[in-house]
């Protein structure tokens, strides 16, 4: 009881699922057992991250992944982490992980969940000591066979059921969200518990914000209704001010703080690469989905992020998120310099 651990008002991530009235007794257990997993595999990333640069785990493994980048130790060592305990869970039909060529099919389950996910996100900062994190997403199965396949991972953002990211900073939070209903909420991990405790009870992201976040170096390469709003965004008049510029290069880390503080992450895309760089079924989508529950946006610019329906797992697609005011003015830009 609470009374035990001497603490009042504490609420764990499992007890905020099993207590969730905005979803049925079922979906309830399955999700305190998904998530359990999840939790697992992010303290296993947490603490492989911690003692990294003790146990040499920092650096690569010498291999490439089927999106041309560099494969780092720790990218494997997450992906089996995630791996391991979301089939363990016994709810998982199907997997896609950006570290896996194909979706993974889970033989002789019950399990009727798909999860995408993202093992480890900024992996080319992580040497640095720069905060990285993992990226989730989870659907309901919609294929009629006994085992799952590859098309039930072809499904708008739109069709989440759950999504959430974990950070690995000066602190591990894990910020999720059950569906638009249940909002948005944080839990910070408390080692001496060795639980996540809710944080962050019911995240908003600013309705307007004054940070822009984008990688500059690329603005040779952006069309012109990208490279007009980021002029706009430095731009002062009429009582706006020049926005600050914040540019972590993890997306989970700068989109948490688009969370937190408001403004808008974009990954645009551009003449080298015309659908951007980050992968919907990883990044986009499970971050659309965070973002919009608490009450942002995500837009290509010209199309609701949630709407887009993947035609392949590795598909790439442009993204601006985060504050409603920063992401409508992105979309008339792309209205005035289609
Ligand atoms: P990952 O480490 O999972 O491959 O993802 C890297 C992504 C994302 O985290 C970040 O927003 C983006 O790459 C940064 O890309 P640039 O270095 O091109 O700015
Ligand atoms: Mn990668
Ligand atoms: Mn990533
Ligand atoms: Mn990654």
């Amino acid at each position: 009881s609470m009374s035990e651990i001497g603490r009042k008002n504490l609420v764990t991530m499992t007890r905020y699922i099993q207590k969730n009235d905005k979803l049925p007794e079922d979906k309830r257990s399955e999700f305190a057992l998904l998530f359990s997993a999840i939790q697992l595999a992010s303290k296993i990333v947490g603490n492989s991250m911690k003692r990294a640069g003790i146990e040499s785990q920092f650096g690569v493994t010498g291999t490439t992944n089927v999106h041309g980048e560099e494969v780092k130790k720790l990218d494997l060592i997450a992906n089996d982490a995630f791996k391991e305990a979301l089939v363990e869970s016994g709810q998982v039909a199907v997997m896609a992980s950006e570290e896996e060529e194909e979706a993974v099919i889970v033989e002789n389950t019950t399990g009727k969940y798909v999860i995408t996910f993202d093992p480890l996100d900024g992996s080319s900062n992580i040497d640095a000591n720069v905060s990285v994190g993992s990226i989730f997403g989870i659907y309901e199965k919609k294929s009629a066979g006994k085992n799952g396949d590859t098309s039930d991972c072809l499904q708008a953002g739109r069709q989440l059921v759950a999504s959430g990211y974990s950070i690995y900073g000066s602190a591990i939070i894990m910020v999720i969200s059950l569906g638009r209903e249940s909002g948005v909420q944080g839990f910070t991990f408390d080692p001496s518990l060795g639980e996540f405790v809710m944080s962050h009870p019911d995240m908003k992201v600013p309705e307007n914000g004054a940070i822009y976040s984008v990688n500059e170096g690329n603005s040779a390469y952006w069309p012109k209704a990208t490279s007009q709003y980021v002029e706009y965004c430095k731009s002062s008049g009429e009582g706006k001010k020049p926005y600050s510029a914040r540019y972590i290069g993890s997306m989970v880390a700068d989109v948490h703080r688009t969370l937190l503080y408001g403004g808008i992450f974009m990954y645009p895309a551009d003449s080298k690469s015309p659908n951007g760089k980050l992968r919907y079924l990883y990044e986009v989508a499970p971050l659309s989905f965070i973002v919009e529950n608490s009450g942002g946006l995500a837009t290509t610019g010209t199309k609701r992020c949630l709407d887009i329906v993947p035609d392949k797992v590795h598909l790439r697609v442009p993204v601006f998120m985060g504050s409603k005011r920063q992401v409508l003015d992105v979309e008339e830009y792309f209205k005035k310099f289609p």
